[in-house]
This record gives structure tokens, sequence and C-alpha cells, in this order.
């Protein structure tokens, strides 16, 4: 293919990768975003494959039966595991990264050391220290929300750590800024290995402190590191695709992180250094937990019923017990009854930006019934019922009240101020912060202990009994 065509195809496929980003922005043509992104990986992968520089074939059909094979069942994972499954793939995106920039600096030192001019080797240096940051970072952080038996889950913390993790990164900074003057010195040999293995346990240490409720915000934070990876590879192997896609990749991880710091109330730094889980933890022990009043499915359909406006505040746990279809069927069955009925969505409820979004579409809820948490906190006084469904930290009140709250400044939905609050978990144990919740302590909540799917399927037979009895 000549070098116009290719530029053409890339050009097309960047054209496509900013299409995609746009249609993302909303449920109704997320779809077509996810094809068009698609699209766009295999403009840029035929083009490439179809330059006279690529002899080896073989390797290359290699390369894409292993990326099917891996992606695949990747793409199968249940939407709760989102933010683990998003952080493989960075995961494999730096060390793809740190691996082409290894290769390329060994062929060119082979080969001949007069093409390692000092902006390819800072190229390749940021390239191999940012893959490999985010290859061990993201490893270490999918293990975290998986859950991993042997990956600590809570922010684990120790005298020095945020000087010494510095400290090491510096480290690693000063010797590519050596090795980018003098690629080919004796001493390289081992220098470059050396910053290898910097990265890759900065890459670990930095995770470490970062506790579970700070994980999805990690995740696109290194989304933004593989981003600048892959731009930092393009300029190594001089391909405007990658530049492009890089760049696209990183800005849109780092606007990610910032929207997501900012619905948590909270500082970049702060997620970063501010090691949130450990404390959590401490505070979470000095609670002095008050009584929870069980509620049966039965009493509470019978006030629903006969309540005028009603707000469902769906949460983590509406994802975890996929019941987004049965909570579809109790709004159709409380409009019948000339209930208004709306959902309060809070931008950071569940694990992943528009998570709630996402689900409640996949069972049809009308989006006009979706309410921002800004504008429902306005009406929540004059609201009957609050149905709160696997939510926990979005409605703390401790947010809005506890000073010494690790949450303290989090912008919540104020479920609290309805007239009855019914709230839906399996237990009495905390959210994803790890902190006691005062509202379902409170006098005007009962808890409906169970399976959100169960509870609301049990919720639902009582209004349709009702129903048939009037
Ligand atoms: P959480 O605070 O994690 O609470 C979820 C609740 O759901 C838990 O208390 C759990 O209680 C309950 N639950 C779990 N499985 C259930 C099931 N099958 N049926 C019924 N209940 C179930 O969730 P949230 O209120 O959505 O808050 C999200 C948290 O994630 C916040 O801390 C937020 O800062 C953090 N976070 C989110 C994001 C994004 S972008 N979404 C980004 C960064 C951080 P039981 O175990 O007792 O059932």
């Amino acid at each position: 293919m000549s070098p116009g065509f290719v530029e053409l195809f890339y050009l097309t496929a960047t054209a496509l990768f900013i299409f995609s980003l746009h249609w993302m922005n909303n449920p109704r043509t997320a779809r077509r975003g996810v094809a068009a992104g698609a699209a766009a990986m295999l403009l840029g992968v035929l083009a490439t494959w179809a330059q006279p520089f690529v002899v080896n074939h073989g390797w290359m059909l290699l390369a894409v039966v292993a990326g099917i094979a891996v992606g695949y069942p990747l793409s199968r994972v249940a939407l709760t595991a989102a933010p683990q499954r998003t952080a493989l793939s960075h995961a494999f995106g730096g060390l793809a990264a740190a691996l082409v920039g290894t290769a390329k600096y060994y062929l060119w030192l082979a080969e001949g050391p007069e093409e390692l001019t000092t902006f390819r080797m800072t190229a390749i240096i940021a390239e191999v220290i940012l893959g490999c940051i985010t290859f061990t970072g993201s490893l270490f952080a999918a293990g975290k929300l998986q859950e991993l038996k042997w990956v600590p889950q809570r922010a684990v913390t120790y005298p020095l750590q945020n000087v010494s993790n510095i400290a090491l990164l510096v480290v690693a900074i000063a010797i590519g800024t050596w090795l980018a003057v003098n690629p080919a010195a004796p001493a390289a040999a081992l220098l470059f290995p050396a910053i290898i293995v910097i990265a890759l346990m900065f890459g670990i240490l930095l995770i470490v402190p970062i506790g579970g409720a700070d994980m999805p915000t990690v995740i696109a934070i290194l989304n933004s590191y593989a981003g600048l990876a892959a731009v930092a590879m393009g300029f190594v192997l001089e391909n405007n695709l990658l530049i492009t896609a890089g760049a696209l990749d990183g800005s849109s991880g780092l606007i990610l992180s910032i929207i997501m710091c900012k619905a948590m109330n909270r500082s970049y730094l702060n997620v970063l250094f501010g090691a949130f889980g450990s404390v959590q933890q401490a505070v979470s022990e000095g609670v002095e937990k008050g009584e929870y009043k069980a509620d049966t499915p039965e009493s509470a359909a019978q006030i629903m019923g006969q309540a005028r406006n009603i707000v469902i505040i769906p949460g983590y746990g509406m994802a975890v017990a996929q019941a987004q279809h049965r909570i579809r069927e109790l709004y159709d069955h409380l409009k019948k009854r000339g209930v208004s009925v709306r959902f309060a969505i809070h931008p950071v409820a569940g694990r992943m930006p528009g998570h709630m979004n996402v689900l409640l579409a996949e069972a049809d809820v009308p989006y006009s019934d979706l309410v921002e948490m800004e504008d429902v906190n306005r009406d929540m006084p004059q609201c009957d019922v609050a149905l709160v469904v696997g939510a926990n930290d979005v409605v703390n009140p401790a947010a809005n009240q506890d000073e010494t709250s690790p949450i303290y400044g989090m912008p919540i939905i104020e479920a609290s101020k309805a007239r009855t609050v019914f709230a839906i978990k399996r237990s009495k144990n905390p959210g994803f912060a790890g902190i006691d919740n005062a509202l379902y302590f409170d006098e005007r909540t009962w808890m409906l202990f169970g399976d959100a799917k169960h509870v609301v399927g049990e919720l639902i037979k009582e209004l349709a009994e009702e129903s048939s009895i009037h």
C-alpha cells in the first residue's frame, strides 16, 4: 500500500476514534461509539499490516489470534467486573509499550547506535517507564478489585511511604535522563534493565497505599498513563496514528479521573497519596452503631402503593443483584397506580461512571425519569418514599454532617430528607468506603434485608396481590 493511502487510512481511523469518544457521551449513541472505535482499530491494524516493512505475516497472524483468544473472554465479563477488566486491558497496553521500547532500544544499539538520538531515547525511556508502571500498577489494581486473596484490599501504609515512592521514581527519571544522553555507554547495558525493574516496582508501590473505594478512579488514572505510553511509542515507531490515539486515550482517562475526583469532592493528589482506605478503617472502628429497624416487603409495598411520589436510589448492590429488570417491573406497577416514580442517579454510584444509567437503560427505564443528584435533592423533603436499592456511600449523611468522616464533603443524594426511607441490602455491612451509614439507623428508615432482586420481586408480588384484591 502506498504511503499516501496508509496516511489516509490513519486519518480516517483518527477521525473514527474522535467520533467514537463523542458518541460514547450519550447512552443512545454509545453502541455506535463502540462500533466506530472497533472499526478505527481494524483500519489501523490493516493499514499497518499492508506496509512493505511488515514481512513476517505469520507473526502478525499469531498476534491477531492471541488478541482474539484473550479479548473475547474479556468481553464476556459481568458489568460489575468492568473496572478490573479495564485494568487488565491497560496492563496489556502498558506491557506492549514497554516491550516495544525495550526491543527498539536493543535493536538500534546492535544495528546502529547513532540511531539512538536524544529525542528517540527520551521517547523510549518515557515509553518504558510509563509502560512498566501501567503494567504492574494495573495488574495490582485489577487484583484488588477482584478481591484476590493474596492482594491486600485496604490501603497499606508505612512511614515515609510517599517520600520513598517518589524518591524511587526520581531515581528512574535520573537514570533515564543520563541514558538519553549516553545511550551506548558501557554502563547503559546495566542501567536500562535497572529502569525497567524500578518502574515495575513503582507501579505496585503506587497502588499499595490506595484504598478500595478509590480504585475506579485509579483505573482511570492508569488509563491516562497507558495513553501517554502509547504516545511515546508512536514517537519511537514514528507512527502518527499511535500518537493521536494515545493522546485521545491519555486525555480521556485524565478527564474521567478528574470528573470522578470532583464527584467525590477529593483532590487528585489525595486519591493518589491520601491512603484513603486506611483512614476509613480507623474511623469505622470508632463509630457507635445505632439500631436497625427491619420491615417486611408486605408493609413496605402497602406504603409505597399509597405514596404520591417515590424516588428510587440505585447503587452498586443493584448491579451485583442484577435487579434492574425487577426494578423496571416495580416502576411499571407503581406508575399504573398513578405514583410518580423517579430515579436519583449519583455520579459515582456503582463502580464506574454511568454504571447505573447503563443498567437502567438495559431495562428500558425511560430516560426522562432519571434525575441528577442536584435536582432530586431539591425535591427530597417533598418525597414520600426514598427506596434505596443497594446503595450505601452515596446516601451516607456523614458526608454532609460529620467533619471527621473520610467522605466528608462528598456530595450525596439526601435520602434522609424523604418522609420514609426503605433500604434494601443483604446485611449490616458497610459500603465500599468501609464506613457505617447513619441513614440506616434513622427513625424514618426501614431496612428490607435481602438480595435486591429477591426483595424487589417480593415488593412486586405484594403490589400485584393488592391490585388484584381492589
Ligand atoms: P457502596 O457504597 O459500595 O454500597 C453498596 C451496597 O450494596 C453495600 O452496602 C452492600 O451491602 C449492598 N449490596 C451488595 N450486593 C447486594 C445485593 N446483591 N443485594 C442488595 N444489596 C447489595 O455503593 P454505592 O452507594 O453505589 O457507592 C459507590 C462507591 O464506589 C462509593 O464509595 C464511591 O465513591 C466509590 N467509587 C465509585 C466510582 C464510580 S465511577 N462509580 C468511582 C470511584 C469510587 P450488603 O453487603 O449488606 O448487601
